[in-house]
């Protein structure tokens, strides 16, 4: 069995104990690594100041080498803050007012894709299989080929793939597609990125649907196919039912008694749509003041990419609109929204998600949202709760059972809530069941061996 390589910015090294970081990707790709051996190489998180790092931080565990590197403080700014987080970022998730393209930036994004290769390179044998995840590391093919590669090397995008109108505002979207043609599968999240990718070929003209998932561009052929990422459902289900006895999963339960709860967890990003939620929240209030102190909205968000200046803003526009509502429809006796800045554990997570009779997830746009599909899975099968998820998630492709909502729509989101909370408990229990069923059968693992299946079986030879 060949060995795996996976390349991801974050990487998720397990603690002096060797406990690993709680998540789905990091759990799958760890079971993955473990049976087949392999190394997990990335950026460390930390910076280096002005001295480039001379060598890779090694760690083993098992099977698995952990590889890391850390990036001078003029890398972290250009390639992660700068053009990873300022201009692929906002531009996949169709915020093409926040994205700021500068030479630098882009000129920092390609050379630190040269400089992991550079140190990658080194520990990689020929029947290698490797797997690169999401937008940081586009280029990273291109540079493994350059120094001479001929491994199979497969490429995972977590966010959206836009649509050609959207994706040609950016400068360098011609050397990002180079980027991506060096790879021998293309992973996407879902079928409409698969199409938006297939249409952006054909409308610039510099590629091909051969048909059969198989493409041709910059005279390589490579497959490329949506794989809707899952979470590790029955793991979280059993989670969540034991979440109960956790001490702040209790003491959450006694403050809302006698209340519907609502959750929202999400980083603080706008592509989450949060500000748009509350105001959708104070509208349904609003419109049926027989909700007032009947229910409670708990908004989870902990801090993301402060460093970078919308997330900066952002951080005080939330604070302050929660603020203005719970002002504005808030009681004596009631404080309708309840927000928290930090981020919570899994386990602490599961139990609320439970708790919650409505998961209100409502990107303007996400790759999936795997919050979506952990409310899902945390539910009491016989009490279950109301899933109300955008449109614009990944993840509404798949859960056919959520009230779908348009969260540009302030009062149509507004009347889902109220249908949630109107619904009987034996239409929650049908729409729960068909989107519990599908989050079984389509777990993580799956999501992670069909990946790679196709990558070691089904990719074209190397060309
Ligand atoms: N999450 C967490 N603690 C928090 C908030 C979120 O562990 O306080 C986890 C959440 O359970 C989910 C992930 O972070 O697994 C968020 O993934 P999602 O796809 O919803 O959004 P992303 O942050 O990747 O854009
Ligand atoms: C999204 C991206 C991931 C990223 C995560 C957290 O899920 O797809 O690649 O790791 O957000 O963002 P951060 O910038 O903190 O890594």
């Amino acid at each position: 069995m060949a060995r795996l390589v996976v390349v991801s910015n974050r990487v998720p090294i397990p603690d002096k104990d060797g406990v690993a970081p709680a998540g789905g990707l990091a759990v799958a790709l760890q079971a993955a690594l473990q049976e087949r051996g392999g190394i997990w190489m990335g950026w460390s998180g930390k910076s280096s100041g002005s001295r480039e790092p001379e060598r890779l931080s090694l760690r083993q565990q098992g099977n698995i080498t952990y590889a890391v590197t850390d990036l001078t403080d003029t890398d972290v700014e250009e390639y992660y803050h700068g053009f990873a987080n300022r201009v692929l970022w906002p531009v996949c998730h169709y915020r093409l007012d926040l994205a700021e393209y500068g030479r630098k930036e882009m000129a920092g994004y390609f050379r630190v894709n040269r400089f992991f290769a550079q140190r990658l390179a080194p520990l990689i044998e020929p029947d290698d299989v490797i797997w690169v995840h999401d937008y940081h590391l586009i280029p990273l093919a291109a540079e493994l080929r350059r120094i001479g590669l001929k491994n199979r090397i497969g490429f995972f995008l977590h966010i959206p793939w836009p649509s050609a109108d959207v994706l040609v505002t950016m400068p360098v979207h011609e050397e990002i597609m180079r980027g991506l043609s060096h790879y021998d599968l293309l992973g996407f999240q879902t079928d409409h990125d698969l199409q938006n990718f297939a249409g952006y070929l054909a409308r610039e003209g510099i590629g091909n649907d051969l048909g059969d998932g198989l493409f041709d561009s910059h005279g390589r052929t490579f497959k490329a196919a949506a794989y809707p990422i899952g979470i590790e459902t029955a793991a979280f289900a059993e989670l969540a039912g034991k979440a109960s006895a956790n001490i702040m999963v209790r003491k959450a339960r006694q403050s809302v008694e006698g209340r519907d709860l609502i959750i929202g967890v999400d980083r603080l990003d706008y592509s989450k749509g949060i500000t748009q939620r509350l105001d959708a929240f104070e509208r349904f209030i609003t419109n049926n003041p027989a909700y007032q102190n009947k229910v409670t909205y708990l908004q989870i968000t902990p801090k993301s990419r402060s460093e970078v200046p919308e997330y900066e803003q952002m951080q005080r526009m939330v604070a302050e609109q929660a603020g203005r509502v719970n002002g504005a429809i808030g009681t004596v006796d009631w404080v309708p929204i309840r927000y928290i800045n930090r981020s919570s554990s899994r386990n602490v997570l599961a139990g609320l998600y439970r708790l919650a009779t409505i998961g209100f997830v409502t990107p303007l746009r996400d790759g999936m949202n795997l919050v979506a599909k952990e409310y899902v899975a945390a539910q009491d099968p016989d009490r279950p709760g109301v899933l109300v998820l955008s449109r614009f998630a990944g993840a509404a492709r798949e859960l056919k059972g959520a009230l779908l909502v348009n969260p540009y729509d302030v009062e149509g989101t507004a009347n889902a809530l109220a249908k949630a909370l109107t619904m009987s408990i034996e239409e929650r229990r049908e729409r729960w069941r068909g989107m519990m069923d599908h989050l079984l059968e389509h777990d993580v693992s799956r999501w992670c061996n069909d990946f790679l299946r196709d990558l070691i079986v089904k990719t074209p030879a190397a060309n």
